[in-house]
């Protein structure tokens, strides 16, 4: 954990923090009062955040399965978020004990969970970098002992470029990780949308939460082609880009009525 280079002290309590949101809509208790209260101000105004929170999650661990099951080895996990169990490393080990995971945030709330529940093993890491910073995480040490780029390796950007603005340029960051990734390799992506919600039904009345709120990011929907065209260069797996609980199923399909609370996309993409 020395490569962590983080203190408590860091942690920022004054401002809503989305890692911490995010923990509050999952039921977790890894929150504080601020984030509570701007979660409670999108769950008001989007009850849909709860439910396309949780289907996030559940995407999340059928495509790791996949990856796994896929003969990945090596994942790197960009805003992995405050630890809920099961991580990655816990769902790829299921597959194969082998698969090496890197874990990376920008908050340190992560960083103090990490070490009880990210580095249980020799195979993962976790370190504080910044999705925007592709050159720090690719070249970090972390990554140069677990993530070797002759091999294919698995990309996760589940949940987080929604933080970054369309003036940061998200398809030029999601290209700088792909150009330095062997073909063969995996992409995990998810996003939330409006698509799903009639024009004035919160979405982005919740999306203003995380703006005005002094949240520490900004919150941007968008839409399918959008969404399509930030996987530039990743061959999608089928079904494509689709909403969350119909990548892969593993149990029921969604009724459509439980389909039109799960405001989120998500797709795997191989670079070809
Ligand atoms: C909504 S959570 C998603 C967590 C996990 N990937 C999942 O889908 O279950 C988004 C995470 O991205 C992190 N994050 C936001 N912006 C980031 C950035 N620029 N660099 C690194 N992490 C970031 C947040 O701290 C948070 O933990």
């Amino acid at each position: 954990m020395a490569d962590q280079g983080f203190t408590v002290e860091e942690i920022d309590t004054s401002r809503p923090h989305p890692a911490r949101m995010y923990d509050y809509y999952l039921g977790g208790k890894d929150n504080y009062e601020v984030d509570r209260e701007a979660a409670q101000q999108v769950i008001h105004l989007l009850p849909d955040a709860v439910p396309s929170a949780r289907a996030n999650r559940a995407f999340m661990h059928r495509a790791v399965r996949f990856l796994a099951e896929s003969g990945i080895r090596q994942i790197i996990d960009i805003g992995t978020g405050i630890p809920t169990s099961p991580n990655t490393h816990q769902v790829a080990h299921d597959v194969s004990p082998d698969v090496r995971v890197a874990y990376i945030d920008n908050d340190p709330i992560v960083a103090t969970h990490a070490g009880a529940h990210l580095l249980g093993t020799s195979n993962t890491g976790f370190f504080l970098g910044d999705l925007r910073d592709p050159e720090s995480i690719l070249q970090h040490p972390t990554i140069g002992k677990l993530i070797d780029f002759d091999q294919p390796v698995g990309l996760m950007l589940v949940a987080i470029l929604h933080f970054i603005r369309d003036d940061e340029d998200p398809a030029g960051l999601v290209a700088a990780y792909r150009d330095a990734l062997p073909a063969g390799s995996h992409l995990i992506f998810s996003h939330p949308t409006a698509d799903f919600h009639a024009p004035g039904t919160g979405s982005e009345e919740a999306a203003d939460v995380y703006r005005q709120s002094k949240a520490t990011a900004t919150f941007n929907l968008r839409t399918h082609a959008e969404l399509v065209a930030l996987c530039e260069g990743f061959d999608l797996v089928d079904p494509g880009l689709v909403q969350l609980p119909l990548w892969r199923p593993d149990g029921p399909v969604p009724t459509k009525r439980e389909l039109s609370h799960i405001g989120g996309y998500g797709a795997v993409g191989v670079k070809n």
